[in-house]
């Protein structure tokens, strides 16, 4: 009985501290052969013409690798495999910020810029010199240690 209300209080904790941190925003750290898929924002002003990893809200019941397959269908009309989490929470003014990595999954499109100003793959040795948003250049070394571990 314990041991159930222990884990009870357990999933409370998680939960609160999850409301605590608001909305979780993916954002996906899509390899091939080497290379990152990069897309560069058009909004808000503030934003416009730095690089982020697609990404955006995950939808209340939506599970979070289910957000990223869906959000990448929506902005790049492509279709991923999610692999993996990269890197820690990352605070960003929307809530939280996750990072997934995934690959297209075999036979997909190529990404296309549906709701970014252009997308493209980049190696790690150009990482560090993207204008990054901010919340993404916290996690240029991890990407970097990523595209080099394959
Ligand atoms: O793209 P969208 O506007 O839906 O993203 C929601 C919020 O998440 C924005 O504040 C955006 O700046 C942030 N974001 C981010 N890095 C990403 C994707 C989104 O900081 N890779």
């Amino acid at each position: 009985m314990l041991r159930i209300l222990a884990a009870r209080s357990e999933v409370l904790v998680e939960r609160a501290a999850a409301l605590a941190a608001g909305p979780v925003v993916v954002a996906t750290a899509a390899v091939r052969a080497g290379l990152l898929l990069i897309a560069q924002r058009t909004r808000p002003p503030a934003l416009a013409g730095r690089w982020e990893l697609p990404g955006g809200r995950v939808e209340p019941g939506e599970s979070e690798p289910d957000a990223v397959v869906r959000e990448c269908r929506e902005e790049l009309a492509t279709q991923v495999r999610v692999t993996g989490r990269l890197g820690t929470d990352l605070p960003i003014d929307a809530g939280v910020l996750r990072v997934h990595t995934a690959e297209l999954a075999s036979g997909a499109p190529e990404p296309q810029a549906l709701e970014h100003a252009a997308v493209r793959w980049a190696g790690p040795d150009e990482l560090a010199e993207v204008d990054w948003v901010d919340a993404d250049r916290a996690v240029v070394a991890d990407l970097v240690a990523l595209l080099r571990s394959g």
